[in-house]
């Protein structure tokens, strides 16, 4: 299994995302700080890998203070968790995985500081073998939809790589191989990043299973030749209402989708659901620099000083997806009722 993200020796490890299909290298995190540069440059990505990466830098925080008493140390690691928590606005998984290393820190704040550190070292383990599990979860929930010889649409990566392991959208893919299904998948290359063409394609291809790589703009074309069955992607933040941040795109394949009668899925650990936020419109959505659209391979391809505009998500809304696929089930509208009661099984 590809190893995204790994702990040893009180250090991160993180496969260099930014280096894929060309070189498989890994950057060594030592520092919260370093992590937090590695989630901002997209060294890490994808929302459930994003919330890994920070429970991990949460952890390396608490090492990082050393003996200091209880006070001081509490202060300054809500401090550090505040400060990962901005490495990027929109996957929910980073919110969600500090939230959960803070109420760790608060079950063991009475402990020496060595043992606090032990602590959320084992919670921020806990959160990475849990995504795992939870992916092959989801995964085969959503592999009942699959059916023999689908030609399935993707965007962006939801795979091993943006997860700890297994992934989501391409974990229901996985599940529905290991099931027996035969089935093709139609890559988005997914500009500016390029996360189809350099990563899904990549990790489609170390898993044999069959792919081809398609432009963004060739999706509808395809869609209207009848060559697609069924589009799943994955998820950044979901609204209380299913309202879905994802990949800047996905909006444009959901609408296509409709037009076209193609069942449209959004496939999500539970954790990417943000049940504070309402709708879409309230989930923030990160900008990123000019640089990811007028560079292409280190070359401009645009005049200097040619204004850019590129929000790295967009927001679907929830009358435009046939269900949320999730390790609590197969979510179906009304998303709101659907949410709020999968939302009582993951509390209890
Ligand atoms: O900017 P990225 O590469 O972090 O964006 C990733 C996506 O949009 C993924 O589709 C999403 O995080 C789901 S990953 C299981």
């Amino acid at each position: 299994m590809i190893k995204t993200i790994s702990w040893k020796n009180n250090k991160v490890f993180l496969l260099d995302q930014r280096a894929l299909p060309a070189a498989e290298r890994y950057v060594t995190c030592t520092s919260y700080k370093q992590v937090i540069a590695a989630i901002k440059n997209l060294t890490v990505r994808g929302a459930p890998a994003i919330g890994v990466a920070a429970g991990f830098a949460a952890a390396l925080g608490a090492l990082g203070l050393g003996e200091l008493m209880s006070d001081k140390f509490r202060k300054r690691f809500f401090a550090i968790c505040d400060q990962i928590n901005q490495a990027r606005p929109t996957a929910r998984n980073l919110a969600w995985a500090l939230e959960r290393m803070k109420k760790s820190f608060i079950l063991a704040q009475n402990f020496p500081p060595r043992k606090i550190a032990a602590a959320l070292i084992s919670e921020a383990k806990r959160i990475y073998s849990e995504d795992i599990e939870i992916n092959r979860k989801l995964g085969k929930n959503g592999a009942r939809l699959i059916a023999h010889h689908d030609n399935i649409l993707t965007h962006c990566n939801a795979g091993a790589l943006a997860t700890a392991g297994y992934g989501t959208a391409l974990g229901v893919i996985r599940a529905a191989k290991a099931q027996g299904k035969q089935v093709h998948v139609y890559v988005d290359e997914t500009r500016p990043v390029l996360q189809g063409a350099r990563l899904t394609a990549w990790e489609l291809k170390n898993e044999k299973i069959p792919f081809t790589l398609i432009t963004d703009n060739m999706a509808g074309w395809l869609m209207q030749q009848g060559k697609i069955d069924k589009i799943i992607v994955g998820a950044d933040r979901i609204a209380a209402n299913g309202d879905t941040a994802n990949k800047i795109g996905t909006y444009s394949l959901a609408v296509l989708a409709k037009e076209h009668g193609i069942p449209f899925y959004v496939a999500a650990p539970f954790s990417t659901v943000d049940v504070g936020i309402k709708s879409g419109e309230k989930i923030p959505i990160e900008k990123r620099c000019a640089l990811e659209v007028i560079r292409v391979q280190g070359r401009n391809i645009a005049p200097k000083g040619t204004k850019v505009y590129n929000p790295a998500f967009d927001v679907t809304p929830a009358k435009l997806i046939t269900a949320i696929i999730t390790e609590q089930g197969i979510l179906k509208k009304p998303y709101a009722a659907a949410i709020k009661q999968a939302h009582k099984g993951v509390n209890n």
